[in-house]
């Protein structure tokens, strides 16, 4: 794709406002429409999908502890705007082809509103999943300041309903969390990341067939999509101008399955203040920042001493992640601007206690689950990836029993790495540990070749999405509640989680 980079300014998505605010609640009304977006000056409006007709959606705010109402509309047209395969789960032709359900990716909700991928409806409701329950949405919040998302989650057609555009922050803000002082209000930019390819008239791209097409469908799901272009905030390459002084970055990659390692071009220092979930105990300095599809983290940058000049978010992830080729890498994301002087005095801080973490131990685990990452190939040849050999509609089979803690000992025996979440609860990685994968898949039992290796600084906080790299067994540790009921759990690559790559789950009282 031949278009200038660093030409148009980074977008900011603006604050939804409530329908109204109630005693002790607030109510939102959200509406998914198609829309024309301007995804970069030099090529024409792109068709896309939005949460209340823009791209990316508005950035909903709640505060901890808020009880909040969504009624999340569909006011979408009939057909669909990208190529649907009919053969993989739950999108065959007996459930219409434009079906939405919202989930917001991190929260703490009850199942009835957890955006369940068999609770889709379809514009004005006409028509419903079988799991579907109620049109409005109730979110209690009862949790610490963060960085979610909310986006698309309906069965079978996740990975094309999110790179239709929707998607969109849904940030937790605290009193605690002010108290620190880090800088905020327009110091305190989100960044969505996402890549797509476009076509010369401006629509989007979506590939109908893998690279080897199946012969025998029109339309087959691919492997995985790496598009040709870096989106921060729904603009191609764009450009931030900033003052010399410090602000808060929510980091959060959108791509339907491209990992990234960003760092700024100068090997400029950046602190981490905050994993998916919150905030971490203290600020770690970085200098890279590795993000697999749906991971968050929450950054500050000093610019102050570099009045005048310009940086660049750059990336190096091989894709697929991490033994990838070389022709799908893109190295540019964004551009920093910084202008010579500061509009206010920086008052803002960088403190050397942020959050406490609580503290899971191993010893309070009830349950050990040992449940594998797999890869097989479908009845066309193609690649099918599956979670404890399982396929979507098998029966549930993790059960944790409501409060108690459990351990998930996710074994890769892939050769790719998967970001694997769990809905409603975060939970926090005990180890990695290489292994023997083929003595795995033929005895069934774990020999480790390796010493247990601590998670990485940068995720050593509250976690919903885990990257489970090759050949290793990932440990993560929950404790599930507060609500019981269903939720599923999956890989975050919407190519993997559309087709298969997704299980049920069931917290019981
Ligand atoms: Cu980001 Cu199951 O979702
Ligand atoms: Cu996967």
């Amino acid at each position: 794709m031949n278009v200038t980079k660093y030409k148009d300014s980074l977008p900011i998505p603006p604050v939804l406002k409530p329908i109204n605010e109630g005693e002790g609640f607030t109510y939102y009304k959200v509406e998914m429409k198609e829309c024309k977006v301007s995804v970069h000056s030099e090529l024409p409006k792109t068709p896309m999908w939005g949460y209340e007709g823009i791209f990316p959606g508005p950035t909903i705010e709640v505060e901890s502890g808020e009880r909040v109402y969504i009624k999340w509309e569909n006011q979408l047209p009939p057909v669909h705007l990208l190529p649907i395969d009919f053969t993989v789960h739950g999108a065959h032709h007996n459930v219409p082809p434009v079906r939405t359900v919202v989930h917001v990716h991190g929260a703490v909700v009850e199942p009835e509103s957890d955006g369940y991928p068999d609770a889709w409806f379809t514009n004005g409701y006409q028509q419903v999943g079988e799991k579907f329950v109620k049109q409005v949405y109730q979110y209690d919040n009862c949790m610490n300041a963060c960085t979610l998302w909310d986006h698309d989650h309906a069965i079978g057609i996740t990975r094309l309903n999110i790179y239709a555009g929707l998607a969109g922050f849904f940030l937790v803000k605290s009193e605690k969390e002010r108290s620190l002082n880090l800088p905020t209000g327009e110091y305190d930019i989100p960044l969505l990341i996402q890549d797509r390819t476009f076509n010369q008239d401006g629509s989007l791209y979506y590939p109908k067939q893998p690279k080897e097409p199946v012969e025998e469908l029109e339309t087959s799901i691919v492997p995985e999509f790496f598009g040709e272009t870096i989106l921060v905030n729904g603009k191609v390459w764009p450009y931030l101008e900033v003052e010399p002084r410090k602000y808060r970055f929510r980091v959060l990659n959108g791509s339907n399955s491209r990992f990234y390692r960003l760092k700024l071009d100068r090997d400029q220092y950046m602190f981490q203040i905050s994993t998916d979930r919150g905030l971490l105990p203290q600020p770690i300095g970085i200098r890279e920042i590795t993000l697999a599809p749906a991971e968050r983290v929450d950054i500050i940058i000093d610019f102050s001493n570099l009045g005048g000049k310009r940086i660049t978010f750059i990336n190096d992830a091989p894709a697929p992640f991490p033994n990838g080729d070389a022709e799908n890498e893109i190295s540019d994301v964004l551009q920093f601007r910084i202008l010579p002087e500061v509009v206010y005095i920086d008052t803002s801080s960088i403190p050397a206690q942020l959050e406490q973490l609580p503290f899971l131990s191993e010893k309070n685990a009830v349950k050990r689950r040992d449940l594998t990452l797999n890869h097989l190939k479908d009845k066309y040849g193609r690649e099918l990836m599956l979670l404890d050999n399982k396929g979507w509609d098998a029966p549930i089979s993790e059960n944790p029993k409501l409060g108690t803690t459990e351990i998930w000992y996710l074994i890769n025996l892939t050769p790719d790495t998967h970001p694997i979440h769990i809905h409603l609860i975060d939970f926090q990685i005990l180890d990695r540990r290489e292994f023997n994968v083929d003595k795995y898949n033929k005895e069934k039992v774990i020999e480790y070749l390796g010493p247990s290796m601590a998670p990485e600084p940068q995720e050593r906080g509250r976690k919903d999405t885990v990257r489970a790299n090759p050949n290793e067994v990932t440990r993560i540790i929950m404790q599930f509640g507060p609500y019981s009921g269903l939720y599923v759990w999956h890989c975050h690559m919407l190519e993997h989680e559309d087709y298969e790559m997704m299980r049920p789950y069931i917290v019981i009282r």
